[in-house]
Order: C-alpha cells, then sequence, then structure tokens
C-alpha cells in the first residue's frame, strides 16, 4: 500500500475509535511495546516481551540498566506522541526546539539518575561526538544550537509547504537530527522518536524500525549513510563559521537519496496499520454480521475479491436486499485460513 492508501486505512481506523494513540488503546500499547523493544535493541540494550512488561507494569528493577532505558523510552515516547496527536486533531501541529529538548529530558532521566548517562539532560553537547561503524561526522559542538535550530526552522516550513509527503519530511528530519547528533548520549533513540513525533503530528501512526537482527541494524545505517551527504555538507559550512538561510539550507537539501530510509518507514508504517487494523476487528463482536463493504475496508482486500470468494463458496455471505453481508468470525476465519496456508508455504 502506498502512502495515501496507509493514511485512509488510519483515517478508517480513527473512525472507529477516536482515542488511537494512546496506552490506554491495548493495540496501540501493544504496537508502542515492539517500538521500544526494538529501538533499544538498536542500541544495544536487548529485553524480551515479558521483560518489558516486567519493568513496565510490575515495576520491576532486577536489571537496572535495561529498566533505565525502557522506562526512559516509555515515558518520553509516550508524552510526546499523545502531545503530536493532540496537535494533530487541533490542526497546531509543529516542531520546537523545546520538543527536540523535552524527547531527550525525559528519555535519559533515568540514566541520569542511575549515573549511567553522565551529561546534562536535554542540554546540547559540550564536546565532539563520533559514531562508531559509520563515516559521517556530527557537527562540531559549538554550532550545535545553530544547526537544530536550522532543522527545527526548516521542518516547520515543509509541514506547511507539500513539496514533501509527511513519510518523506519525517526521514529527512530524521537523517538531518542524526548527522548533528545534538546530544552527548540518546541520539539515536531521541532521533527514532522525533520521526514518529512527525509521523504522528502530520495524522499517521508511530513506527518501529527494526533493531533485533545485526542485519536490520545494518539496512537502517546503510538507509542513513546514504543519505546524509546534504547534512553533512551543512555542517561543515556551519563549521566554517558561515551563517545559513533557510533559502540557502533548501538549495543544499534537493535531491536526498534516500529511498532506502523511505522503504524502511513505509514498510514499517504498513505494519503499525496492519496490527490496529487486527486489535479492531478482534475487539468487534464476532457474531456481528457487517456489510462486505466495510469488511473489505477494514481488512484492505477489493470487495471484487472477497465477492470472488463468496462465489466460490469460500466466504459465507448473506445476501439482504442488493448488499452482501458477512459474519466477522467467518471472515476472520478465512483470513487465519489463507495466513496458516502462506505459512506453510513459507515453510
Ligand atoms: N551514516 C549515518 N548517518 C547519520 N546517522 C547515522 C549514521 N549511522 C548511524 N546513525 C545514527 O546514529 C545512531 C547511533 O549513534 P550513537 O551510538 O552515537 O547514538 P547515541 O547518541 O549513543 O544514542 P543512543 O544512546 O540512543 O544509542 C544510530 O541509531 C543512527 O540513528
Ligand atoms: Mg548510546
Amino acid at each position: 500500500m502506498d502512502e495515501k492508501g496507509l493514511k485512509k486505512a488510519i483515517a478508517a481506523l480513527r473512525s472507529n475509535d477516536d482515542r488511537l494513540v494512546t496506552v490506554q488503546n491495548a493495540e496501540w500499547y501493544s504496537l508502542f511495546r515492539e517500538e521500544i523493544r526494538n529501538s533499544i535493541a538498536i542500541e544495544g540494550v536487548f529485553a524480551n516481551r515479558q521483560e518489558l512488561i516486567d519493568v513496565l507494569e510490575h515495576n520491576s528493577k532486577t536489571n537496572k540498566e535495561k529498566a533505565a532505558a525502557i522506562l526512559g523510552y516509555f515515558e518520553a515516547a509516550s508524552t510526546i506522541y499523545e502531545y503530536a496527536y493532540n496537535q494533530w486533531r487541533e490542526g497546531e501541529f509543529c516542531l520546537r526546539m523545546a520538543d527536540v529538548k523535552q524527547i531527550h529530558t525525559i528519555l535519559m532521566r533515568y540514566e541520569r539518575e542511575l549515573g549511567t548517562y553522565i551529561g546534562e539532560i536535554g542540554d546540547f553537547r559540550k564536546t565532539t561526538a563520533e559514531v562508531t561503524q559509520s563515516k559521517f561526522k556530527p557537527i562540531d559542538h559549538f554550532y550545535v544550537r545553530e544547526a537544530v535550530d536550522l532543522m527545527v526552522r526548516w521542518t516547520n516550513r515543509h509541514l506547511k509547504l507539500s513539496k514533501y509527503s509527511p513519510v518523506t519530511l519525517a526521514a529527512l528530519t530524521h537523517t538531518w537530527f542524526e548527522t548533528i547528533h545534538p546530544f552527548r548520549d540518546g541520539n539515536g533513540r531521541a532521533g527514532r522518536i522525533l520521526l514518529n513525533y512527525i509521523l504522528i503530528g502530520s495524522g499517521h501512526l508511530n513506527i518501529a524500525i527494526k533493531g533485533f537482527s545485526k542485519l536490520d541494524r545494518d539496512l537502517y545505517y546503510n538507509a542513513l549513510e546514504q543519505g546524509d551527504d546534504c547534512f553533512e555538507e551543512i555542517n561543515r559550512r556551519l563549521e566554517k563559521g558561515k551563517k545559513l538561510s533557510l533559502e540557502q539550507a533548501e538549495g543544499i537539501i534537493t535531491d536526498v537519496p534516500l529511498t532506502g530510509l523511505k522503504k524502511i518507514v513505509l514498510e514499517r508504517l504498513a505494519e503499525s496499520v496492519k496490527r490496529m487494523k487486527n486489535g479492531t476487528t478482534r475487539s468487534m463482536n464476532k457474531d456481528a454480521v457487517v456489510p462486505l463493504r466495510d469488511l473489505a475496508q477494514l481488512y484492505d482486500y477489493s470487495q471484487d475479491y472477497l465477492r470472488n470468494l463468496i462465489n466460490r463458496g469460500e466466504l459465507k455471505a448473506q445476501k439482504k436486499g442488493k448488499l452482501w453481508y458477512v459474519k466477522v468470525q467467518d471472515m476472520a476465519e478465512h483470513i487465519s485460513s489463507v495466513d496458516q496456508k502462506a505459512w506453510q508455504v513459507k515453510k
């Protein structure tokens, strides 16, 4: 599904449940937990599903470092995502310097308390930074503030224009943020929260960039490497003491090769939508009999395809007047039999 299709599917979900992005929504909370596990895994902290639940719901501190990483991410992301969602609903979404700092302030609070993070929370770094396994050079610390300020203003300008789709804009801002690397630690996680902040604030859902296998992490790192040249160029110009106007920055940020990162974001967004849809249908009354067109939209099938299944006797349905109706339970059974077959083929 392309980006427009995904946005439509999200709008359909919202017509069912107004409060989509909130931990009160069981399906969203489960998606969010997957995001946390993957995002901290990219930084080398591996937690299984049970460990995450133990920390979040049973206050477990068996492994203090893991608990600090999980709690920081949970609190930073959940508050800022709900905030982005509310801004979107009010038509007021924008990005502020203070938002970038706020993400970091909450993200690193527990690690700061524990002493595993010794920098200031919410304050830009005062020393140089480098990222192992990558070729780019983050900006000299004297120019961090100026660089973030430019990134924030450029992003806001593009939130108002339609030059870039929300997915492209989120990918660009994420790459820019990482190339600056404004904080002493936590840049990877803060940057992925920022990416989701932009997605949610533009009417999308948050995503979980995969991070458990080395293959997935390499894919993500390579995608950033592919698109960071122009942001490095901005870094180098600022380091020479050159003031850059928005227009000049605009002139540098052209034809950015971001196919890798956009592909990742779109794939993961499709996965987020799928999860939320499955949750919505799971919570529907299984005995309910609903019009075919509603089921088609919910499950992302064409009505013709479903009509074909009915004609072949593979999906039970009844006709009332001119419309076909299907029992939710029957549709769910069909889907699970299709999934089963796909699984057998893969094996
Ligand atoms: N070539 C690249 N260009 C831009 N950003 C990159 C590149 N390669 C990796 N990154 C980003 O850098 C992050 C890792 O950097 P680093 O290990 O310094 O993060 P950090 O500040 O310790 O953050 P955290 O504590 O969240 O890991 C990655 O998660 C990725 O987002
Ligand atoms: Mg780190």
